[in-house]
């Protein structure tokens, strides 16, 4: 048997992509803040990564990438669909987004998040050395840190939830929710992005199990478990880096030359999905045009919209609208050769992003509800000394950080349109100012820094 780790990191996704390569089909680490965070202490603690690969059928060997040892669980068609794509994306992702869209509840569903959770808690018990720090990650596996409890009672358990935790009233309507609310409590330490989601957790242990709790403490089972917030961030070094680069700063401006060097460069970066608010930005876009307070080629916007999750039917749906939306902007406003909005339903690399921010007058993050939003710091960290502004929802976990972004109320169009127009307007130098302010705080407050609160807060020593 391999040797066993101990620090495991148990997460829906693996940290790698297979690629094509001349000498065949190869791994390469994918570029994640998470993992650039959790490097040196899986390498320097013979971690292993824990998740699903991709695809479907047999999982790979497993197998050492950078110093880390790579443990692919497999998932097959059916699971895929119904614990990937079924409870995981079109019940919990929905709910606990605020339900802005109707979450739909499956018995199928429920039963294949069970076993494909068990899976992964079998696969950490298996991996994992007498008491070590065992990590898991995000609402795919919510049921992983009591089945691991179970199974090995000796580790050390901590769960990070990367999305909103909703209030009591939302998430009462989940038909399994004991069971839920029973796995999180397997953990030593739950951490949320905010400390509202925190308090809605601790509130939810008394509310449905009628839990103590003193603080963010609750006793369960006469053990402790403490909830807290730890709001996740970017390699900010990293991204200040790229930026600066001159090459990516001459593609910065090669873009803006392709987009016919327009007074005003406004730019959405997101997944595809339903919570990012993609339609009322452009909707709020439209009206300007159409109301004459902005107009094409001095201002366009660019939007790129990462395909995700396409075989779930509001995700679907939401393509279809902004892609009618856009086609309606560009038919209405754009000329031969001259579109209001770029459409770029594609994905990118670091680096290409990296210039898409640099080249960006104005970004727009419009959430309905977001746990954080990565895009809204990384454009910030790009943006040198050269000012920039960031619109930003207040129902973005970022929002409570950056707080000399444009804020606005994603709800509002009026609002939106109004907070736009500022953000367009604005004097260089205050750019600059509010930029330097929130980058000051990206440097402290990065994903090592992070990685290493949440573990300190574990009892790991010496964290990250
Ligand atoms: P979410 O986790 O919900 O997708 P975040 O904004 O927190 O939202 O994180 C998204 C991450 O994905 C960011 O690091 C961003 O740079 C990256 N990303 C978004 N769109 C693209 C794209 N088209 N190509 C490559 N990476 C992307
Ligand atoms: C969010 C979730 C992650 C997820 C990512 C991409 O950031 O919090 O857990 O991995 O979206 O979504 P996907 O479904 O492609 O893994």
């Amino acid at each position: 048997m391999a040797e066993r780790s101990s620090f495991v990191v148990v997460a829906n996704r693996l940290p790698v992509d297979e690629v094509t390569t001349p000498e065949g089909r190869q791994w390469r680490p994918s570029p994640g803040g998470l993992v650039t965070a959790l490097h040196p202490v899986l390498v320097r603690e013979r971690g292993t990564w824990i998740g699903w690969a991709g695809g479907t059928g047999d999982a790979p060997e497993p197998f050492e990438l950078e110093g880390i040892n790579i443990h692919p669980v497999p998932l097959s068609a059916q699971e895929l669909e119904r614990y990937y794509e079924g409870q995981s994306n079109a019940t919990i992702w929905p709910l606990y987004h605020d339900a802005v869209e109707t979450p739909a509840y499956k018995r199928s569903w429920r039963e294949t998040y069970r076993a494909v959770n068990q899976r992964f808690a079998k696969a950490a018990a298996e991996v994992a050395a007498e008491g070590a720090v065992v990590w898991v990650q995000d609402y795919q596996l919510q049921l992983v840190p009591a089945m691991l409890r179970e199974l090995r009672p000796d580790l050390k358990i901590g769960f990070f939830l990367h999305i909103p935790f909703p209030p009591i009233e939302l998430f009462m309507q989940m038909p399994f929710r004991t069971e839920i609310l029973r796995g999180l409590l397997g953990a030593d330490l739950v951490g949320f992005q905010q400390r509202l989601a925190a308090q809605n957790f601790v509130r939810l242990a008394r509310h449905l199990l009628g839990l103590r709790y003193e603080g963010q403490m609750i006793q369960v089972d006469g053990r402790q478990v403490k909830a807290g917030a730890f709001p996740i961030s970017i390699d900010t070094a990293q991204m200040e880096q790229l930026a600066a680069d001159p090459a990516i700063q001459a593609r910065a401006k090669e873009i803006r030359g392709e987009l016919g060097n327009p007074k005003t460069v406004i730019l959405g970066v997101d997944r595809l999905d339903y919570t990012k608010g993609i339609e009322l930005r452009l909707k709020a876009f439209r009206e300007l045009l159409a109301d004459g307070k902005l107009t094409v080629p001095e201002a366009v916007m660019v939007q790129v919209a990462t395909p995700s999750r396409e075989r779930v039917e509001h995700y679907q749906a939401l393509r279809v609208k902004v892609e009618r939306e856009v086609g309606r902007i560009n038919g209405e406003f754009g000329r031969v050769g001259v579109p209001a909005v770029h459409y770029l339903h594609q994905s990118y690399s670091r680096s290409e992003l990296a210039a898409l921010y640099s080249a960006a007058d104005v970004m727009m993050v419009t959430p309905l509800r977001d746990g954080m939003n990565l895009v809204a710091k990384e454009y910030v960290a790009s943006r040198a000394d050269t000012g920039g502004a960031l619109v930003l929802s207040e129902f973005a976990g970022a929002a409570t950080e950056l707080r000399q972004a444009f804020l606005c109320n994603p709800h509002d169009p009026e609002g939106v349109k109004e907070v736009l127009l500022r953000a367009v307007n604005i004097e260089p130098a205050e750019a600059r100012r509010r930029i330097r302010v929130m980058q000051r705080h990206l440097r402290t407050h990065d994903v090592e820094h992070w990685a290493r609160s949440f573990l300190n807060e574990l009892g790991v020593p010496e964290a990250a």
